[in-house]
């Protein structure tokens, strides 16, 4: 009941668990379509260029800076927490000039922030924010920012590593042109691969690039011509990983997109109650916390980490710590993906009951 990853369902494991196939095989070349057509659904998009990159939700970052930032470019940079800190690392080893948009850890980026950062940089090659900040549980909503980003001709970037299948991912609706998330969250897979889509602008970027993409590796020139039609072989695909995610892809789109927003959010709920009876509160922004992780206030005078070491040994659940300025002030529960249950809701909060009173 950590920041992720999250549990994964029998059937997710025992698909990983099956003979190999080369990567260029007919029988895993028809599940490569399969696994793109399913993320076009659970991303709520058309665009063709939508697969999955071959390393964590990082390497989903990484790709989206690195084929879209040729040195000198401008971009700028929603920063509420660790994930948006980590983009703009990126962005600047891409040789970006990146324009910091803070927001104090637990609030959101709000749209006029932007329009303002963009008074003063005009010119952006992209806008980027992390829709769900896993380090603080914020939610920024995503609409507004994206308008003003094309506004200003910019394109628009989103980190989903935490939001996509915990609550409503639009892509299409929203205009986001580059979008990564992780497998590891609420899609429930384990770790090691990073969903990335790009709009049909996105991809006309990278692909009139001045320069050749800096990494060979995340090269969407190249990775396309491997994920695309043409099945030239680019690098040796992780066979298992990607049964694993075709089947939680599946199990995400048998539940229904609605349906399991609204679990994520029923059990966010009756842990926001059940820690309220108990004194304790969510405290990121009220109105944009997130369903799938919940920071919750630790109590003056708590050791933070004596009670989820006892949370571990006695009772054998995970939660996560605060990062950066919310070290020491906050637990992160995670209700993601097949860890979203009221049972385990139930469990936690007893667990937290019984160690708070000791
Ligand atoms: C919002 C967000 N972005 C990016 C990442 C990086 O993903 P990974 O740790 O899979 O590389 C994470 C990981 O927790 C995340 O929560």
């Amino acid at each position: 009941m950590g920041p992720g990853p999250s549990d994964v369902a029998p059937s997710v494991l025992r698909a990983m668990s099956q003979p190999l196939v080369g990567h260029l095989d007919p029988v895993f070349v028809k599940m490569m379509e399969e696994i793109k057509a399913m993320l076009r659904a659970v991303f709520r998009t058309k665009n063709d260029l939508t697969f999955p990159i071959s390393g964590t939700g990082s390497a989903g970052m990484e790709f989206c800076c690195v084929n879209l930032i040729e040195p000198g470019d401008e971009v700028i940079i929603g920063v509420n927490g660790v994930f948006g800190t980590r983009m703009c690392d990126v962005a600047e080893r891409c040789g970006a000039k990146v324009t910091k948009v803070e927001a104090p850890w637990g609030r959101i980026i709000e749209p006029r922030q932007i329009a303002d950062a963009l008074k003063q940089t005009p010119h952006p090659k992209f806008v980027a924010i992390v829709h769900a900040e896993t380090s603080t549980g914020a939610l920024t909503p995503v609409a507004e920012i994206s308008q003003l980003a094309h506004a200003a001709g910019a394109l628009f970037l989103l980190d989903t590593v935490t939001s996509l299948a915990g609550c409503p991912v639009a892509i299409d609706e929203w205009q986001v042109d580059a979008v990564y998330s992780g497998t590891q969250k609420c899609l429930s897979a384990p770790p090691g691969l990073s969903p990335v889509s790009l709009s049909p602008q996105a991809l006309e970027v990278a692909r009139s690039r001045r320069k050749k993409v800096q990494s060979w590796y995340l090269d969407v020139n190249l990775l396309s011509s491997y994920w695309g039609q043409e099945r030239v072989y680019h690098h040796t695909a992780p066979i298992s990983m990607n049964y694993g995610l075709h089947e939680a892809l599946r199990l995400v789109l048998l539940e229904g997109l609605e349906a399991r927003w609204q679990r994520h959010e029923q059990n966010h709920l009756a842990l926001k109650a059940g820690l309220a009876e108990m004194g304790l509160s969510i405290v990121s922004q009220e109105g944009h916390q997130l369903w799938q992780l919940n920071a919750v206030g630790v109590p003056e005078g708590v050791d933070e980490l004596a009670v989820r070491k006892q949370l571990l040994a006695d009772y054998n659940i995970e939660i996560g710590a605060g990062l950066g300025p919310l070290k020491g002030k906050i637990w992160r529960v995670g209700l993601m993906g097949a860890t979203s249950q009221r049972e385990n809701v139930d469990k936690v909060l007893g667990a937290l009951r019984a160690i708070l009173k000791k």
